[in-house]
């Protein structure tokens, strides 16, 4: 379970840079639930995400991921606890090692470094059926490094090896943005069915409606820092990419009247 309350963010304070990226954020995530992120550019999807991941110190606020009180913990310490995948492929692994010392990495971590991270024959068989299950080919070359992958079977890879730490929360930011509809899809497919294989607690952002429609059990959209939808059970279920497009209409035509509100009363007071 992930308990966020009241979370607060500003970049370049008192500068003329100042933004607010968080202002007040309380979310409650229940365990193994499938947590959806939208909103427009700039709205603080990722700044959300970072929080939560220790990129860096939330200026107020507390964060309690699993029964702990993370909130000061330093970004290698919660990465125990958090499994992510980023926008873009190159992140996430470590590309002058094969798939095989890749998966090894992820198997062994948070395991003392005195069992040494060789494979064991038995456990690169094992290794190699849920490459194998993945369906992309990639179980005849386990010895190939990461670097000769194609984008989406990096980010496949990337999830796969999330999937193997079994973390307690795991953090998706636009994971498939960067890839060809086709790769998209298979990427969406197994981060679907590892999610429910391992009752993941997940957060996946997305600017995609087809997947903040059909994927997870719950949805949220972020508007200038703050949550302003949160759609759950048959509330979400119901949610179709036509009637999310017209909450993002409301949210512009809302914030448009807000525009000319503030600007007529500048006009009054200047
Ligand atoms: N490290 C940073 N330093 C300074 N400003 C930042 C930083 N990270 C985010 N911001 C600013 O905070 C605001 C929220 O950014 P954030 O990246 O969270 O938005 P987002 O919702 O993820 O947008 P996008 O859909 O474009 O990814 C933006 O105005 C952004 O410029
Ligand atoms: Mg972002």
């Amino acid at each position: 379970m992930l308990e966020l309350h009241h979370l607060r963010k500003t970049f370049h304070p008192g500068t003329p840079n100042e933004v607010r990226a968080l202002r007040g954020v309380s979310l409650t995530i229940d365990e193994g639930s499938f947590v959806v992120v939208i909103g427009t550019n700039g709205s603080g999807k990722s700044t959300l995400l970072n929080s939560v991941a220790g990129t860096f110190l939330v200026d107020e606020g507390r964060i309690q991921l699993a029964g702990k009180d993370v909130t000061r913990w330093p970004e290698h310490r919660r990465a125990k606890h958090i499994g992510r995948v980023f926008q873009n492929p190159f992140t996430g692994s470590a590309p002058n090692l094969t798939i095989a010392e890749n998966l090894a990495l992820a198997a062994r971590r948070g395991q003392s470094r005195g069992l040494g991270w060789a494979l064991r024959r038995a456990e690169l068989a094992q290794l190699r059926d849920q490459v194998r299950e993945m369906g992309l080919g990639m179980e005849d070359r386990l010895s190939n490094v990461i670097g000769s992958l194609s984008g989406g079977q990096r980010q496949s890879l990337t999830l796969l090896m999330a999937g193997l730490q079994r973390p307690d929360l795991l953090l998706l930011d636009e994971h498939t943005a960067a890839l060809d509809p086709k790769s998209a899809d298979q990427v969406i497919r197994l981060t679907e069915s590892l999610i429910r294989k391992h009752r993941l607690t997940t957060m996946m952002v997305t600017h995609s409606m087809q997947q903040a429609a059909s994927l997870g059990d719950r949805l949220i959209m972020m508007v200038r820092g703050e949550m302003r939808y949160d759609f759950r059970g048959e509330a979400k279920r119901r949610l179709t990419p036509d009637a999310i497009l017209a909450k993002f209409e409301e949210v512009r035509r809302i914030d448009q009247l807000d525009e000319s509100a503030a600007s007529l009363l500048r006009r009054r007071y200047v």
